[in-house]
């Protein structure tokens, strides 16, 4: 399709919200609009508040297809998928199960683990069971049995919110009350030294060639480089992290990464689009991190970034998701 056409079909980008992220998600949603908007779409945006469920009933405001941009637990929990399935409204992206399992990082990691790939070793422990069983010791037994660096993060959430690592066992009771601010329980994992990447899928197939083959688009793997942890200030401010795409890793490692996140997408049941967090480790094995249902789309963010990298055109890109959404309807 060329950038130019018109469309009649009435696209609404669902952004900001309550969480954490809303300022992101209202970037990224104002972004993809925009950008359909260029492809000739009626593309906008909508707030998650007390109005929306009016405008997407009202015949006046009902879109043809709702793209869900929200990012943190409304929106990449499931429940907003969740809510256009019940409004029999057409969407893109994964399915509010699939979402859910996705969003929780335990599961999601025992999931893809199950798949074949590997992911550091972890438990997953709630603020609770420190609290009755003494936290001191408890936190000694993580640091004697996982050993250091651990890095500590909540079971659910995102832009490395709540996310510590801990060098040096001092710094583990820190970690722990920074994880427990954003959530109950926490996911204590094996720190991993390597090259982070990420991987992004736009899966928009439905068979007519380009990227809207039957084969789902796996984007080259883009390579973050940050002086710490690749955290909230290095994810949205310009200058101190750099960015690689593809990744400075070997071809056969690259090609690994690649088929890694597009086992992981599968095995989780996503739909449409994903992106999907790994550390390549010293022996170049990729350990998954995390998955996203609903990844950035700001200027800054990976997914855009590694698909302009690869010579594509983020209109198009973008209208591929739409079309294969209105072609698939609603679904419940
Ligand atoms: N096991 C780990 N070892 C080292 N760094 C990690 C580990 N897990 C996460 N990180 C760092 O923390 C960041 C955020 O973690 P991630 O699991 O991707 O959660 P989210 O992006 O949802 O906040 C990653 O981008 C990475 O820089
Ligand atoms: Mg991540």
């Amino acid at each position: 399709m060329s950038a130019t056409n018109a469309h009649d079909a009435k696209v609404v980008v669902l952004c900001g919200g309550l969480s954490h992220e809303r300022d992101i998600s209202i970037a990224s949603g104002r972004r993809v609009a925009g950008y359909l908007e260029d492809a000739g779409w009626h593309a906008t945006t909508h707030d998650m508040d007390g109005s929306l469920l009016d405008y997407l009933h009202d015949p006046e405001t009902r879109p043809d297809v709702v793209w869900p941009l929200l990012h943190g637990a409304n929106g990449e929990d499931g429940s907003i998928r969740d809510i256009l399935e019940l409004a029999d409204l057409p969407y893109i992206g994964t399915r509010p199960v699939p979402s859910r399992t996705a969003w929780n990082k335990p599961i999601a990691k025992s999931l893809v683990a199950h798949a074949g790939l590997s992911t550091p070793r972890s438990v997953t422990l709630p603020e609770s069971m420190f609290i009755e069983l003494g936290a001191r010791r408890a936190m000694e037994l993580l640091v004697d049995s996982l050993g250091l660096p651990l890095f500590v993060k909540p079971t659910m959430g995102g832009s490395a919110l709540g996310c510590s690592l801990v060098t040096k066992a001092s710094d583990l009771p820190q970690a722990m009350v920074t994880c427990f601010a954003y959530g109950q329980v926490a996911l204590i994992e094996k720190a991993v030294i390597g090259t982070e990447v990420s991987v992004s899928i736009i899966d928009a197939g439905n068979g007519t060639g380009n990227v809207r083959d039957a084969e789902p688009l796996i984007l080259p793997p883009i390579e973050i480089e940050s002086a710490g942890i690749y955290d909230y200030e290095a994810r949205y401010t310009p200058g101190p992290t750099k960015f690689y795409v593809p990744a400075r890793l070997d071809s056969a490692v690259l090609a690994t990464v690649q088929d890694a996140a597009l086992t992981a997408h599968r095995a989780l049941g996503l739909e449409d689009i994903s992106r999907t967090d790994f550390i390549v480790d010293a022996e170049g094995v990729p350990q998954f991190l995390e998955v996203n249902v609903a990844p950035g789309m700001t200027e800054s963010s990976l997914l855009p970034q590694a698909a302009v990298a690869d010579g594509h055109h983020l209109p198009d890109l973008y209208s591929s998701l739409v079309e294969k959404a209105l072609a698939r309807g609603i679904r419940r």
